[in-house]
């Protein structure tokens, strides 16, 4: 089977780490050499500088994990996208399960955070997916198609430059993955609202998330809607996050 999408596989480091164990994670990022695929990884917004040195002329890309839907101004504690392009960042992850249940993000808020995000010229990341409960609902469909949507709009003719990520709530640090055929489901579900909108999404990126290790990591992306993950735990140790980098070689 042939893919015209070049795989993406990015490390949501999610709240982890420190500049001692970071320096030991991005040292054997660094050093594995050429990458069958894109890669990134996502890290702490305190450590983007540091992922920046270390990373620069190697084959992985930097970014953050949410950003403001503001360009500047009186907002304490929150990031620009202005200055996640300051430090390099390729992309930035919007609308994570975590930040929609934890910070109540609603859909316009991540829609809005991916437009500030693009319009920085930093490519958003943008997370859907259901919980438990709404796919035992039968609900998948809905949920996932009104996350994107409001997405879709807020872009409009920019919506095929954005990254999608497919992230099921209950697969996300439980070690049950959603069955590589449950995940191409929805990706292609996805990929046909991407369609209709843009025309563009034979070339755009569909990532699945939710317990990717090295060893299911090579059938999800044999998928042909999958076009690489975005990877949660086995991120954090470089000997698996490179693993899974190599796993869509054989697709
Ligand atoms: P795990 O790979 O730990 O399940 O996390 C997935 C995730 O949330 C990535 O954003």
């Amino acid at each position: 089977m042939s893919h015209a999408r070049r795989l993406l596989v990015v490390g949501n480091w999610k709240m982890h780490g420190t500049h001692a164990s970071n320096e030991v994670l991005l040292e054997g990022l660094r050093s594995a050499g050429p990458l069958p695929c894109d890669a990134a990884v996502c890290v702490p917004f305190p450590y983007l500088a540091q992922a920046a040195e270390r990373l620069a002329r190697s084959p992985l890309a930097w970014g953050a994990q949410d950003c403001s839907a503001f360009e500047e101004g009186a907002y304490t504690g929150e990031v620009s996208a202005v200055m996640l392009a300051d430090f390099g960042c390729r992309y930035v992850i919007v609308g994570h399960s975590e930040r929609r249940a934890l910070h109540a993000e609603s859909d316009q808020t991540v829609a809005d955070k991916a437009r500030a995000a693009l319009a920085r010229g930093v490519t958003p990341i943008v997370c859907v997916g259901e919980t438990l409960a709404q796919r035992e609902a039968g609900e998948t469909e809905v949920i996932v198609k009104r996350q994107l949507s409001a997405v879709i709009h807020t872009l409009g003719h920019c919506a095929g430059e954005m990254v999608v990520a497919y992230e099921p709530v209950w697969a996300i640090g439980t070690g049950h993955s959603a069955s590589p055929e449950q995940a191409q489901a929805v990706h292609a579900l996805l990929r046909s609202q991407l369609q209709a909108a843009t025309r563009h999404a034979g070339g755009m990126r569909l990532l699945y998330g939710g317990s990717v290790k090295p060893d299911n990591a090579a059938t999800l992306f044999a998928q042909p809607d999958i076009d690489g993950g975005l990877i949660g735990g086995a991120a954090l140790k470089a000997a698996d996050f490179l693993a899974i980098c190599r796993a869509g070689v054989l697709r």
